[in-house]
């Protein structure tokens, strides 16, 4: 089993399945004012170079709830390849905490933070992967249907988010459909990958420009916003290009009865419109409450297997 959970390509799919599975107990637990203190004792350090509302707060109210204790650290504080090299940080936390939960820009951060550390090292995000969220996701198209019988399609900008959903589907054999412009493609690397684990599990991954192509006939449609945290001064021209990529009620259209996704925070009236981000198919609300009870499984894996 591998020591991090820095990308979901590098578990197998039981280890997924399981951990969506006792992420869907857990919710039931909490649902039931149930908190199972399986991590009693054991600490949590979170370190973000960009800001979280979700990431955050679901690990820090996590790890309390399964009794134990999050450590809020802040790059001004720690100054990660300022103050100290990424190796010292990662070897001086691994002598007081069981886990880092890292958000940063660079991917090869968090893989040199984790290389170093002796503790299991959770991805909150870098710019090519979030794999916490691709879970949270999976434990939502659970919520409506058996995943493997989904038909998922994500709509927009080639980013960290629809690289773990890819990979995610790789692994568990799912069918996903990607519309992004020709310019903004999911990464190279994420795709390679992709295919190689897709030959074992026989995930069907399609990947077009066409968004009507992508939705027609599918159970959810995926979208996230046009700039990640990072890409800001591209704000502008990022709106001309993915002007044809917008979810709303047209695009839907061709998909009956799909589901809506976005992993939030949500622009309305650039990626998704309000009418569609608010309406009865929306289950972003769920996926955010997912993100916690994924989030506590993966914990729970690391830290007690
Ligand atoms: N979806 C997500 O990761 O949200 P935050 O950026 O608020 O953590
Ligand atoms: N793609 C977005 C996801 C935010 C949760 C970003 O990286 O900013």
């Amino acid at each position: 089993m591998p020591k991090d959970f820095l990308s979901v390509a590098d578990w197998s799919a039981d280890d997924l399945w399981s951990m969506a599975d006792r992420a869907a107990g857990l919710r039931q637990a909490h649902r039931e004012g149930k908190r199972p203190r399986t991590l009693e004792g054991r600490t949590l350090a979170m370190y973000f170079e960009k800001p979280s509302l979700r990431t955050h707060v679901t690990f820090e109210a996590g790890i309390a709830q399964l009794g134990g204790h999050g450590i809020l650290l802040k790059p001004e504080q720690i100054g990660i390849g300022t103050r100290e090299s990424p190796a010292d940080v990662a070897r001086a936390l691994s002598r007081w905490v069981d886990c880092l939960m890292a958000r940063t820009f660079s991917h090869e951060l968090i893989e040199e933070l984790a290389g170093d550390a002796s503790i299991p090292v959770i991805n909150g995000l870098t710019d090519l992967l979030h794999p916490c969220q691709a879970m949270a996701d999976l434990v939502t198209i659970a919520e409506v249907m058996k995943p493997s019988d989904a038909t998922i399609a994500y709509i927009g900008d080639g980013n960290n988010v629809v690289n773990s959903l890819i990979l995610l589907a790789a692994v568990l054999g799912l069918r996903l459909n990607v519309a992004t412009p020709e310019t903004h493609r999911p990464s190279l690397r994420v795709l390679e990958r992709a295919r190689v684990l897709a030959e074992t599990s026989g995930a069907q991954i399609e990947l077009g420009e066409d968004p009507v192509e992508a939705v027609s006939g599918v159970d959810f449609v995926y979208t996230d916003t046009w700039t990640s945290m990072g890409q800001e001064d591209e704000a502008a021209s990022r709106r001309e290009i993915f002007r044809a990529y917008q979810v709303n009620e047209d695009l839907l259209g061709h998909s009956a009865d799909a589901r809506v996704m976005h992993c939030l925070p949500a622009h309305r009236g650039e990626e998704v419109t309000a009418e569609v981000l608010e309406g009865p198919r929306s289950v972003v609300f769920d996926q955010a409450e997912n993100r916690l009870h994924a989030q506590n499984a993966i914990l729970e894996h690391l830290l007690t297997r």
